[in-house]
This record gives structure tokens, C-alpha cells and sequence, in this order.
């Protein structure tokens, strides 16, 4: 019995040492961590429990026979985050460059497969050369079949990617199904066609960074939500949006114990907004001093600034926040703006995470590379993503909500459940100077008359009260109050029940 139990230690130590000590060392010249280091840092101590260790490939051509190291290339199983179960699969590079065979992709089905079953989310840590050449087809089955299991988990447990090496050609389709893609600054890239190919097909130069890496895709395409410096911080920030989410689409968000008053006073909150109405101010402010602590974790804060998403804590429980931001763009809906926000909102009301949303909106960005680019069917996604949304939903006006974007941003109209405003809000079509040179065109130039009209629009509109009196403002708030306020919204909708008509699936613009 010792002997047979010192055979499988040492078969064990084999497995822990992937591709060898050369590769882990070549792996660790570059920055990087191997895959179960990464899983060590992602998971609470002593937590993981690994399956699949003796794995080995089957492919017997070009001399592959000879070259079957265990695992395979990549470490699946579970473990906990802060006591909350989680799976994950973590690609080892140094085993045959972390490519993917068909066992290889049958190891990260299996522990999809449980976390669909048992109700916990997928981490995938990816950092591979992609299909393994090799196995020719067996490997692009097995691409397919972890994407379709993307596909039917999406909804079901929240799926997060980590890139923290290369991720190139369509192996990039199955983190992009995810929920949320975090990279790592400097040694992670992910593209459909490489540097080489792209000179040779369009004859542009452009290095693996600027083509496909972190800064690219958390500024320019939103591919990626978010990016890190190193594989340390990646997997801490992975743990602490873990706290905020919900384990699978049947189960409330995570109530954590809070250190905060709920209705804790902000009068810095009645001096935010600026007299001047075309003057910015900061809504981040906002968020962090309504929530718990002021705890904010921010989905894609280097993409389409003019508006935050991401969430915080109120009475320890996850809210997602959407807000206008009038810092950038005076806060303005554009297609990137749109789109960021409506891929916020279907994740939380998939995951029934409570939707909080801070208006500052001056309307839709004009311009004919907004109307080319399609910002009718782009600013849609929001519009129908907030209709659709069936969770809590409370917003708070602070300024201004013009027009269709009044509507759009979770008003009452799109079922929104409480809607709050700050007297300093302006409820209407537009504002008052594009409103009276329309209304007044042959007046205009007439200065004195004109600056009466403006200011008798002001007088009529450029407040919340319009809307109150018709009950699209369920109540006028005190700035400093909003805390309470939200808060004690959201624990009076925790009950909320409301079905959408039975149908097979909606059809968003897409
Ligand atoms: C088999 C691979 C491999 C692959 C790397 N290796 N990629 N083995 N299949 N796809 C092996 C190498 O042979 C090498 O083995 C080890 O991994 C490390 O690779 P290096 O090239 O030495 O590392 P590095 O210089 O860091 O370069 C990494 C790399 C490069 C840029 C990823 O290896 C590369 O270009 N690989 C091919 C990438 C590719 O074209 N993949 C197919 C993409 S299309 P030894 O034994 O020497 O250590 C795709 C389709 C998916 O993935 C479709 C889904 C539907």
C-alpha cells in the first residue's frame, strides 16, 4: 500500500509540474504566473479541488504518441471565493502552449457541465496558443462544444474570462460569450486574425499590443471590461467581483454584513449639481457616497465614459448603478454609451441584481457618424434593455432628462419602479435655448424678446415639478437624502414580482 501510495504522489507531483521546470521558469521571465499559481491566488486557501489531473490527449499523429504530459494543458475543478463556491479552469502554458485538444476542451465541458448543474459560476483562466494544430478538427469539436456551453450557461451562472496570455483566432469567440472579460496589461491579446495575417490580407503593420492587447480592448473595441497589471491583481479584482454577484439566475444577490448607516446624511449632496447648468460635475461622487462604505466596482470604466456602470452595495446587497456621466460628452447617450449600459442591464436583470440609475442627460450625441454608425438601432438596446428589465429598478434625476433619453433612462414609462428627482432636475423635451429658438425662430433677432422666452421656458420646465404633478416623479428628494431614500426603495421592492408576456425570446436590436 505505501508503494502504491507513493506512485501516486509522485504521478501527482508530475502533474503539478506541467510542462517542467524550464517552462515554468521561461513562464515566469515573462511576467506571468502558471496556471496553478493563478488558481491559488483566485480561490481561498486550501479551497481547490482539482479533477482531471491524469488527463492525457489521444492523438497519435506527428509523433504525439511520445509527448503526453497529464492534464493536458489545462487545470479544471472548484473551490471558494470568500466561502462562495466557484469553478475554474486555468490554461497551462507551459504544457504544449496551453493548446486545446479535444480532452483538453472535454476537461472544461466537465466542470461547465457541474457549475450549470450545481449552480455556481465558470472562471475561465485563458492563456493558450489556441487550437491544438495536431489534432486538426478533434480540436475545433472541442472549441464547439465549449461554446455551446457557453451559450446555454450564459443566464444561467455568471461566466467570467481572465486573458492572461495569447488568445487569438476563434479560440477568443468563447471568452467573448462570457459575461465579463478582464486582461492583463502587457502580456495578454486576443484577436480573431494575428499581426502577420493582417499584413499579409490588408497590408497594415501593427504590433500584437496595439492589434488585440489590454489597453486596445478596454478603450477602443470594449471587448474586455477591465484591465490589470499583473496576473496578482487580476485574480484579486476576479475575487471582489465575485463578492457582488449572485452564484446562478435562481438565487438572490449575496447579502454581506455592512458597516454603514442606511440612511446616513450626505449634504455634500445638495451643493454637487453647480448652478450653472452647462457646468460639469462629477456623478461618481454620487455613486460612492450613496453606497455602502463607498464600495464601488466599475464595469468597463475606460470605455464610453459618458456613462458608469458597475456595482455597490446598499444594506450589504448588490445594486447594479447605470449613471450619466456629465464630466464627458455633457453626459450625452451615444452608440457606445448605449450599448455599454444595455449589456450592464441585461446582466443584472439576468442575474436579478437591482438596477439603481442617476440621470444627468442632455439627449441622444447628434451628428451623421452617430446616424451612420446606426445610433437609432444602438440607442435602442438601452431603451429595450431597461422595458425589459423585470428586476427592482430606482432612479434618481439629478439634472437634467431630455427628451428620448428622459424616457430611455429608466423612467417611469419603461417601468421604472420609483423614480426620484432632485429639485434641481429639468424634465423635458429639451432645453431651454434649443427649445425657444425653435418654438421662436421668427424672433430670434429679437435678443431681449428671446431672452424672455428663454427664461419663461426655464420657468415652466426647467424643474422637476411637471412631471411630479403628473406622477412620472413618484417624489422630489433632498440630495443629501438620497441614501435613505434609494435604500429604503430597494428593501420595499425586495418582494417585487413582475412577468413579461410569455414568448420564446425577445428580439433585441442587435
Ligand atoms: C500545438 C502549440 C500551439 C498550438 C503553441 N504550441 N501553440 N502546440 N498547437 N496551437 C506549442 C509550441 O509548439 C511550443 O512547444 C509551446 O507551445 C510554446 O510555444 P512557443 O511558440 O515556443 O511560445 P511563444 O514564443 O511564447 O509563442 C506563443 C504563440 C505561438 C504566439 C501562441 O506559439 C503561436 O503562434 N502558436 C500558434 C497559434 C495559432 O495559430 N493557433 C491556432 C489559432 S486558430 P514546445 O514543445 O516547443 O515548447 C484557433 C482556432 C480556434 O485557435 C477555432 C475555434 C473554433
Amino acid at each position: 500500500m505505501k508503494d502504491i501510495l507513493q506512485e501516486l504522489e509522485e504521478r501527482r507531483g508530475e502533474a503539478r509540474l506541467g510542462g517542467g521546470q524550464k517552462r515554468i521558469d521561461s513562464q515566469h521571465s515573462k511576467g506571468k504566473l502558471t496556471a496553478r499559481e493563478r488558481i491559488d491566488l483566485l480561490v481561498d486557501e486550501g479551497s481547490f479541488e482539482e479533477f482531471d489531473m491524469f488527463v492525457a490527449h489521444r492523438c497519435t499523429d506527428f509523433g504525439m504518441e511520445d509527448n503526453r504530459p497529464y492534464g493536458d494543458g489545462v487545470v479544471t475543478g472548484w473551490g471558494t471565493i470568500n466561502g462562495r463556491q466557484v469553478y475554474v479552469f486555468s490554461q497551462d502554458f507551459t504544457v504544449l502552449g496551453g493548446s486545446v485538444s479535444a480532452t483538453h476542451a472535454m476537461k472544461i465541458c466537465k466542470i461547465m457541465d457541474m457549475a450549470m448543474q450545481n449552480g455556481a459560476p465558470v472562471i475561465g483562466i485563458n492563456d493558450s496558443g489556441g487550437a491544438r494544430i495536431q489534432e486538426g478538427v478533434d480540436s475545433l469539436a472541442g472549441y464547439g462544444e465549449v461554446f455551446q456551453r457557453n451559450i446555454e450557461a450564459s443566464g444561467v451562472v455568471p461566466q467570467i474570462s481572465v486573458i492572461t496570455g495569447p488568445c487569438a483566432g476563434g479560440a477568443v469567440y468563447s471568452p467573448a460569450m462570457t459575461d465579463f472579460i478582464f486582461m492583463v496589461r502587457d502580456s495578454s491579446y486576443m484577436f480573431v486574425t494575428g499581426p502577420d495575417v493582417v499584413k499579409t490580407v490588408t497590408n497594415e503593420q501593427v504590433s500584437a499590443e496595439e492589434l488585440g492587447g489590454a489597453s486596445t480592448h478596454t478603450r477602443k473595441s470594449s471587448v474586455a471590461d477591465g484591465a490589470f497589471e499583473n496576473d496578482v491583481e487580476a485574480m484579486a479584482e476576479v475575487r471582489r467581483l465575485v463578492d457582488f454577484l449572485p452564484l446562478n439566475n435562481r438565487e438572490s444577490v449575496p447579502v454581506r454584513p455592512f458597516f454603514d448607516e442606511p440612511d446616513r446624511a450626505e449634504p455634500s449632496l445638495d451643493t454637487l449639481v453647480p448652478a450653472n447648468p452647462n457646468m460639469p460635475y462629477d456623478m461618481k461622487e454620487l455613486i460612492t457616497k450613496v453606497a455602502d462604505e463607498g464600495d464601488f466596482y466599475e464595469i468597463q470604466e475606460d470605455f464610453a465614459k459618458n456613462i458608469i456602470t458597475g456595482f455597490i452595495r446598499l444594506e450589504g446587497r448588490t445594486v447594479g448603478v447605470v449613471a450619466n456621466q456629465p464630466m464627458v460628452l455633457a453626459g450625452c447617450l451615444d452608440i457606445d454609451s448605449s450599448r455599454k449600459a444595455a449589456r450592464f442591464v441585461r446582466f443584472c436583470d439576468c442575474f436579478e441584481i437591482p438596477i439603481l440609475t442617476f440621470v444627468d442627460v442632455p439627449g441622444f450625441l447628434p451628428g451623421t457618424k452617430q446616424e451612420h454608425d446606426g445610433v437609432i438601432k444602438h440607442g435602442a438596446k438601452l431603451l429595450f434593455a431597461y422595458g425589459e428589465a423585470t428586476v427592482p429598478k430606482v432612479t434618481v434625476i439629478t439634472r437634467k432628462a431630455y427628451g428620448g433619453a428622459y424616457v430611455v433612462m429608466s423612467s417611469k414609462h419603461l417601468r421604472g419602479d420609483l423614480n426620484y428627482a432632485w429639485p434641481t432636475s429639468e424634465v423635458a423635451v429639451m432645453g431651454a435655448k434649443g427649445a425657444t429658438e425653435i418654438l421662436y425662430r421668427s424672433e430670434l433677432g429679437d435678443a431681449d424678446k428671446i431672452a424672455q422666452r428663454t427664461a419663461d421656458y426655464e420657468d415652466r420646465f426647467a424643474n422637476p415639478f411637471v412631471a411630479a404633478e403628473r406622477g412620472f416623479i413618484d417624489e422630489v428628494i433632498q440630495p443629501r437624502s438620497t441614501r435613505k431614500r434609494v435604500s429604503r426603495a430597494f428593501a420595499a421592492l425586495r418582494n417585487k414580482k413582475r412577468k413579461l408576456p410569455w414568448k420564446k425570446h425577445d428580439n433585441i436590436p442587435l
